[in-house]
Order: structure tokens, then C-alpha cells, then sequence
């Protein structure tokens, strides 16, 4: 079971985590947020499941985690017009606060995968679905949800991408409410800085990606573009080296070649 007060007392926060919202089980931790029915509207809010009975991965994936071991939890943003824009600077912040934050806490390389992975040893340890409420073309609400592979120690079905776990990768178990506070913590910090300066998250987000520069598949909806990875724009985007030049890619997944 999750322990809300060992959690709380390591969160740091001004906003992120403050309103705290935790299930046992849910359908999904995303679509309860962005349902407006539930009239949740405080930037920040964090709801926390133990189990997702409905769980989604981005391109109508489902996302598959072990009841009780694992974390999948959504951050809500609302009325925040420049946060808001800037959906790919909220998908980065939100990777390397998850990457800086099993870095520090456990001494693992996480490396980054375009858009949003987090993967160790070159398996997926964490996905990233971003999903917005929109009015009359204006954003309303972000919903960022993230799920973490913890202590589940064995995968079976199939995956999309070879998934692995921070305890199999570290061989032993951790405990989730410190590395949850860790997340917030850094996320909080991330976001900060993104209000000053976006090209020191571009920078940082190369960093720590060990794919550029390699060959690599991006599929999109209806084809499946190879090329080399040339680099990302200012905006997040990839730019991918073809055959007939650079192309932007806005939005596809890569595949483990
Ligand atoms: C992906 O890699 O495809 C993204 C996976 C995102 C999963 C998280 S778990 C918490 C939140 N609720 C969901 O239904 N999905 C996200």
C-alpha cells in the first residue's frame, strides 16, 4: 500500500502534489482528471492510483502496470496560457524530472526516447501520455500522465517496446513514496525554469538522449519513415535525416531496431 505520509513528508513543493487525490482503483488516472464532471481545477492536483483498471498509452495503446507496485499517476495544469502552449516543453520537463530523478535516488542511466520514454538499459521503464481539455480552440486543462515501471519484477504479453523496471535494473526493491516526492519535487523545479528558459530543457533533453545520431525508425500514422536522428528544433520536434533531406517529425514512435 502506498503510504501517503511517508510521501508527504519528502514532498517540497509550492503547487505540484499539494492536492493529493489517491485510488485504489480507477479506469484511469488521466480520464479522471480530464472528465469536467468531476470539477477538478487546481493546478497541480495529483491523483494516484494503486491499480487502473482502463489503463492508456499514447496511439490508443493500453497501459499495462501490476496492482500495488508500480506508479501511475496524472498531474493536472490549468490556467496557466504560457505552460499551456508549450506542450512539448511539459512533455520534456516531465521526462527528465522522472529521469534526474532515478538518476539521483538510485544511481541508474536513464535515457531518453522521443517524445516522452524513459528507458534503462535500452527497456522502458517509463511512458508519458499528455492529454488536454480544449474550449473553443483554446487549451483549458493538461493532463500529464505518467507511468513507472517500480518493483513489478516480471512482464508478460506483449509490449510494445521491451519493458524492464527500476528494481530489476537496480536488483533490489524501492520505495515508491520517495521516488513520487523526488518526481514532484524536480518536476516543480523543471517547470520553474521553463518560465525563464526553454533552451536550457532542449539542452538538457539532448543530454541525457542517446539516440541522436543513430539510425532510426519512426513510425506515424500510416507509414514508417527510416532515417537518421539529426537532432530536435526549438520546439521539440525531431528532425529526421532522409534521403530527400531533413524532415520534421511532429508526432510518431520510434522503434527498438
Ligand atoms: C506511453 O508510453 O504510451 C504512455 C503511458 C502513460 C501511462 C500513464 S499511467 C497514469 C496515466 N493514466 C493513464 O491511463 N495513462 C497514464
Amino acid at each position: 500500500m502506498f503510504n501517503l505520509e511517508s510521501f508527504g513528508i519528502k514532498l517540497n513543493t509550492d503547487f505540484i502534489g499539494r492536492n493529493f487525490i489517491y485510488f485504489e482503483e480507477i479506469d484511469s488516472t488521466n480520464t479522471y482528471l480530464l472528465n469536467q464532471e468531476n470539477k477538478i481545477n487546481i493546478s497541480g492536483t495529483v491523483v494516484l492510483a494503486e491499480f487502473q483498471t482502463k489503463g492508456r498509452g499514447r496511439m490508443d495503446r493500453v497501459w499495462k502496470s501490476d496492482s500495488a507496485q508500480n506508479l501511475t499517476f496524472s498531474i493536472l495544469f490549468v490556467k496557466n496560457k504560457s505552460l499551456l502552449e508549450s506542450l512539448n516543453f511539459l512533455n520534456f520537463s516531465a521526462a527528465l524530472a522522472v529521469a534526474s530523478s532515478i538518476e539521483n535516488l538510485y544511481q541508474l542511466k536513464p535515457e531518453l526516447k522521443w517524445p516522452n520514454d524513459i528507458l534503462i538499459n535500452r527497456k522502458k521503464t517509463c511512458g508519458i501520455l499528455i492529454e488536454t481539455v480544449t474550449t473553443k480552440n483554446e487549451i483549458e486543462k493538461v493532463v500529464v500522465g505518467i507511468g513507472i515501471n517500480v518493483n513489478q519484477s516480471q512482464f508478460t504479453g506483449e509490449y510494445n517496446y521491451p519493458p524492464t523496471s527500476i528494481r530489476i535494473q537496480l536488483g533490489k526493491e524501492v520505495e515508491r513514496e520517495r521516488l513520487l516526492a523526488e518526481i514532484l519535487n524536480n518536476f516543480e523545479h523543471y517547470i520553474n525554469k521553463l518560465k525563464t528558459n526553454k533552451d536550457n530543457i532542449i539542452n538538457e533533453w539532448k543530454m541525457r538522449c542517446k539516440m541522436m545520431g543513430e539510425k532510426i525508425s519512426v513510425r506515424l500514422s500510416n507509414e514508417i519513415k527510416y532515417g537518421i536522428f539529426d537532432d530536435i528544433d526549438e520546439n521539440g520536434f525531431l528532425l529526421l535525416r532522409t534521403k530527400n533531406g531533413i524532415e520534421k517529425i511532429t508526432a510518431g514512435d520510434l522503434m527498438a531496431n
